[in-house]
């Protein structure tokens, strides 16, 4: 997180949530399952739709931002609001001497995430940041079975989503095709932060942007090569608009490969000399679980959480570039 900052005393840390979107609901439903945290407040723009969501959560407030902010038992926001409005709300949190767990992607452009991060060390507080598929079952195998050395050293990263696009999942996909929005820049994040998590940092990146068909200025498909800092190449490709959907990783070793997805369910397959063989890593019950007791711990002083706002910062950092020349092109700017 951002800031060594104080920690939770509390042992059970009050969480407000804000923005009562699609993706709410599941917040909801794995926040208020989990013992260390209560939710005590949830704010929209739309306070019907906050009063709708608490009454269907037992969440005992709801109203506006203001209110929330005000509410002194509320020490962390979870900030699902859109994109285009991270930064501004996660400043108002900041300001308001309450922890930041925002969704992703952390600012629509680096620029925007330092800025937050600097505000946050200014008042003390720290930052978190999703993706939660980082410590997700799938992921994690994956990670133990890379440090164990059975597919040798890695080489290189292969990563490829495709898709025909937010409008086959989100009832309102407006935001999503605002500017900055295209696959790199919604999906990407689960992809960067999972590969710099599993095989380090990347020293370079180089790519192209493009847009097909579609009434909007963000790209519709990146394709991306870079360098890690450990000597492996990779490459990447996020399309929106193709018929099928697929969502496959494959990092290519020495002695084997792995081939697993970010989303899915199904079993890593795993091949080397002795063959095929497939490792299973079932969701677990409440799928957040994981980064939201990575977040309590950091919170209250018992661990720390991988997925933080320093981490998001460096997603932002490949994902401007990769799109930089996209952006001036179209006359995007953000910060
Ligand atoms: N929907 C998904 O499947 C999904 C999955 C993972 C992550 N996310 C991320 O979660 C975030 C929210 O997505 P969503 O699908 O729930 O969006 P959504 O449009 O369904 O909901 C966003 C909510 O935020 C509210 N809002 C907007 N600006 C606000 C402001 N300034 N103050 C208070 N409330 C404000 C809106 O009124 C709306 O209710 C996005 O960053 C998205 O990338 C979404």
């Amino acid at each position: 997180m951002s800031a060594a900052g104080p920690s939770s005393a509390t042992g059970r840390v009050g969480v407000g949530i804000i923005g009562a979107g699609v993706i709410s609901t599941q917040y909801l439903t794995n926040l208020t399952t989990f013992a260390d945290v209560e939710v005590l407040f949830i704010a929209d723009l739309d306070t019907e739709r906050a009063r709708e969501r608490a009454e269907e959560f037992g969440v005992p407030g709801h109203g506006t931002v203001a209110e929330l902010l005000a509410t002194a038992e509320v020490e962390v926001v979870v900030n699902l609001t859109i994109p285009s409005v991270h930064v501004e709300v996660g400043e108002q949190i900041v300001a308001a001497g309450k922890h930041v767990w925002s969704e992703k992607p952390l600012a629509l452009d680096r620029d925007g995430g330092r800025a937050l991060l600097q505000a946050a060390d200014r008042a003390g507080v720290r930052v978190a940041c999703a993706p939660d598929t980082m410590l997700g079952a799938s992921f994690q195998t994956a990670l133990r079975t890379v440090r164990s050395g059975r597919i040798g050293d890695v080489l290189n990263a292969l990563v490829l989503l495709q898709s025909p696009g937010p409008e086959s999942w989100h009832p309102s996909p407006e935001f999503l095709f605002d500017g900055g929005a295209g696959p790199l820049f919604d999906i990407g994040p689960y992809y960067l932060t999972a590969l710099v998590h599993l095989l380090g940092p990347v020293a370079r990146v180089t790519g192209y942007a493009t847009r097909f068909g579609r009434a909007t200025l963000a790209e519709d498909v990146v394709s991306a090569s870079f360098e890690l800092e450990s000597g492996a190449l990779g490459t990447g490709l996020w399309s929106y608009g193709t018929r099928e959907s697929r969502d496959e990783v494959r990092i290519l070793g020495t002695e084997g490969s792995l081939r697993f997805s970010t989303f899915g369910e199904e079993p890593l397959v795993l091949t080397t000399a002795e063959g095929e063989r497939a490792i299973e890593a079932p969701y677990p019950a409440t799928v957040q679980l994981p980064l939201i007791q990575t977040v309590v711990d950091e919170l209250t002083g018992r661990g720390t959480c991988p997925s933080t706002g320093e981490s998001a910062v460096r997603t932002a950092r490949v994902v401007d570039t990769l799109l930089a020349e996209h952006r001036e092109r179209h006359g995007l700017t953000f910060s």
